[in-house]
């Protein structure tokens, strides 16, 4: 294939989680070699990717009708004689490729999560007005290997370890849309981050579904990896998300509390506070573990701060084991955390469970519940104020002198300072704090970057 002169417009709409925004950035770097430029506009795209989300119902409706409104612009561009190209990607796609195509025929291309290198030879045989409609899926291995990650400001980045989950937790669609669990070997995963490093990633986010019931070849386990990680010279600071509870050995706990480069911050999804309920989600621990976790979490790294996921009105969830999941945050006490109301995925087991919860009890609960976690999140950011934070700087603010970046905590800062460059790790003096965000001001430098 020959590279394209004029820029074609790229428009990529994202939803739902981690591994979708890692996917949507693979999917840009993958089509721009080929003349694509990422637009803000769907109206005036040559070619639209939807990266979809299969996990709740109201997410997946939600791409059926962005496809009726894409129909609207295609026939509106096929007029003015343009030819507008339409993927549908992600996990509707792979779950429900065969029926976008009978439902949707304005689709051009239905491409699955394992297919993503192959988008610029998909997406020129989808362009070719032949009427040509394609539904492609390929292994796992293959994608990994084709797609080097790259970072989205030059100084982040997610590093894709792991994808899939056996743990089938009854609610939940992931086993069967992304599959049975799949580690990359170690030295794959090494050298990818040597790359990054090289090109002066400083902070990276190990990626996966259940990244910590990582089993790659080379590696003894995930804190064996993470711990090599660690030893890459330029990378200094490394996170990693989902988490499992039943996957957090003893040696992944001892380990935040012996690498510094281990940010202080950690996703660790609960979903519920009550025995009864985590027993009916398939989720394999109790509260008890959960719990303890947390207490040794805390006491190798008593700065750690927690997130967590909640599903509110999962079937035969009382009031009392409501309180149960109240009682556990204010226990607690999250630094921020999803909360969702229970959606029901047709082929789980929980769809065909006894005592599915009225809609208007689970956005009762699902207030009350957000009411308190969001008390708790303004509470976590307002107690910086005061502190100095080593805040890595991701980019120039708006104004002269305003500069971005990231607190440990996985916050933005806004901060003023003329000095410090992207990738610099400063110390910043807090000063205000909102739901979303600190503000604050350079105090000294602790690396200074070439
Ligand atoms: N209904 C509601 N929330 C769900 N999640 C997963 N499946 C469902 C479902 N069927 C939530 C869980 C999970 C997060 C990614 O999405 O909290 O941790
Ligand atoms: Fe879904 Fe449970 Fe696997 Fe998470 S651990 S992806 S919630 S099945």
């Amino acid at each position: 294939m020959t590279e394209a002169r004029t820029p074609k417009q790229l428009f990529i709409e994202t939803y739902g989680c981690q591994m979708n925004v890692y996917d949507s950035e693979r999917m840009r770097d993958v089509l721009a070699p080929f003349g694509y430029a990422l637009t803000d506009r769907p109206d005036d795209a040559d070619l639209v990717i939807l990266n979809t989300c299969h996990i709740r119902e109201k997410a997946t409706e939600k791409v059926y009708s962005e496809i009726g409104r894409l129909r609207e612009h295609k026939t509106r561009r096929a007029d003015e004689g343009k030819v507008t190209t339409i993927a549908i990607a992600g996990c509707v796609a792979q779950a429900e490729g065969e029926e976008i195509m009978r439902r949707a025929p304005t689709v051009d291309l239905v491409v699955g999560p394992q297919a993503y290198h192959k988008l610029p030879e998909l997406i020129a045989r989808a362009a070719r007005k032949t009427g040509e409609r394609l539904l492609a899926d390929f292994t796992a291995q293959e994608k990994f290997d084709a797609l080097p990650a790259r970072s989205p400001d030059g100084v982040t980045a997610f590093l894709s370890i792991q994808e899939g989950c056996d743990k089938f937790c009854t609610f939940c669609v992931v086993p069967y849309t992304r599959g049975a669990e799949f580690s990359r070997p170690a030295a794959a995963v090494l050298a990818e981050a040597r790359s990054l490093a090289d090109k002066g990633v400083r902070e990276v986010t190990v990626l996966g579904q259940n990244v910590n019931a990582y089993h790659g070849e080379g590696a003894e386990g995930f804190a064996d990896l993470l711990r090599r990680l660690a030893q890459i010279e330029g990378i200094e600071r490394l996170r990693y998300t989902t988490s499992h509870p039943v996957e957090m050995t003893d040696a992944l706990i001892a380990l935040h509390g012996e690498e510094p480069k281990l940010m202080p911050y950690l996703h660790l999804p609960v979903q519920s506070g009550s025995d009864r309920i985590l027993k009916a989600m398939n989720r394999k621990h109790d509260v008890v573990r959960y719990r303890q976790i947390v207490d040794q979490l805390r006491a190798a790294r008593p700065d750690i701060a927690l997130s967590t996921d909640f599903i509110v009105g999962f079937p035969g969830e009382t009031e009392k084991d409501f309180d149960a999941t109240l009682r556990l945050v204010a226990d607690i006490g999250f630094a921020s955390a999803f909360s969702f109301k229970y959606s029901s995925r047709p082929g789980t087991p929980a769809a065909v469970m006894a005592g599915h919860v009225e809609e208007s009890v689970k956005a009762e609960r699902l207030a009350r519940l957000q009411a308190v976690l969001s008390s708790q999140q303004r509470a976590f950011n307002a107690a910086q104020e005061g502190k100095s934070l080593p805040v890595l700087v991701t980019g120039e603010g708006r104004k002269s002198g305003q500069k971005h970046g990231r607190s440990p905590y996985l916050q933005a800062v806004h901060f003023e300072d003329s000095e410090a460059g992207a990738g610099d790790i400063v110390d910043v003096r807090i000063v205000g704090s909102s739901q979303n965000s600190l503000t604050g001001v350079r105090v000294d430098s602790t690396l200074e970057v070439a």
